[in-house]
């Protein structure tokens, strides 16, 4: 239950490394579309999945203060990485309020493979953190669904910077994606939230190494479910109808290039502000 004093009209505050949460925030907005809402990319410090899963929980927890002080009510880790990471951390911290966090779909791949193949293309720290590996175990000893992991370095960073269909991205999105596909995977987990961005890229490289039909697995709608069913429980949807939701946006990195993935991404013209939770710098540099 939330504490008494926890408003219903209070907007979820949802983060991410950067502007991978915008594609869970856009089925936050399908499903929850009376709430307010407040998105954090934290862009001056991505990208999460080549730093120590400690740096990463302390960052996490850092954006997680500034949410909380703006005055969220509930919790959306948008990020699989800062999930692996930070999410006990921040539920010993807030044990009052419903906190979600993204996980890569391999229960629904598991289902959904016809060969028992499964590519997982995630960060680095997603594919070796403890609660990503005792998830993959217990699934696989339930389904025999065998997974095929592919940690690809660079690749948020190239979505960080717009850059979806560059020869680049696309040549890296090839490196990790094809042999995945020569080893049979006939079905593939997109467990980072900015690949969902790539998927146009992600579907050309399949038709040219594919055998044959290829699914797609995304968690962003079941997180945005999981989001209602928690704020029901808890009493904590937003009641009212009549006024407008607001969506507030911030950005540890620069103000454009958020209101930039906005537009592109999701088509939204959105006000951004620039916030320092400190140290982004100094705490890049020393990684
Ligand atoms: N969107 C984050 C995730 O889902 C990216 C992490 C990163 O910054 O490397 O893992």
């Amino acid at each position: 239950m939330l504490a008494a004093s926890v408003n219903a009209d209070a907007p979820i505050g949802v983060f991410d490394s950067g502007v991978g949460g915008l594609s869970v925030l856009r089925h936050i907005q399908a499903q929850l579309p009376h709430e307010h809402l407040l998105y954090f990319a934290d862009s001056g410090f991505a990208p999460y999945g080549n730093k120590p899963e400690s740096v990463v929980a302390e960052r996490s927890l850092a954006v997680a203060q500034f949410l909380v002080a703006q005055g969220a009510k509930a919790l959306v880790v948008a990020c699989n990485t800062a999930t692996v990471a930070a999410i006990k951390l921040l539920r010993t911290h807030y044990p009052l309020m419903p906190i979600v966090g993204v996980e890569p779909g391999l229960k629904p791949a598991a289902a959904a493979t016809r060969n028992g193949k499964v590519g997982v293309i995630a960060t680095n720290v997603t594919i070796a953190g403890e609660k990503f590996l005792v998830l993959r175990d217990q699934i696989t000893a339930a389904s025999q669904a065998q997974f095929l992991l592919q940690g690809c370095p660079g690749l948020v960073e190239q979505i960080e910077r717009g850059q979806l269909d560059d020869p680049a991205t696309r040549a890296m999105l090839e490196r990790f994606i094809a042999p995945l596909l020569q080893q049979g995977a006939d079905t593939l987990v997109l467990g980072c939230t900015h690949y969902p961005f790539v998927q146009a890229a992600i579907e050309t490289i399949i038709a040219e190494h594919a055998q044959g039909e290829v699914k797609l697995i995304d968690t962003g709608h079941a997180v945005a479910r999981q989001l209602a069913r928690l704020l029901t429980a808890a009493g904590a949807l937003n009641p009212s109808n009549d006024v407008p939701p607001y969506l507030h946006a911030y950005t540890s990195g620069a103000q454009a290039a958020l209101s930039d993935a906005f537009l592109t991404l999701l088509n939204l013209q959105q006000a951004v502000l620039e916030v320092r939770l400190g140290a982004e710098k100094n705490l890049a540099a020393a990684i």
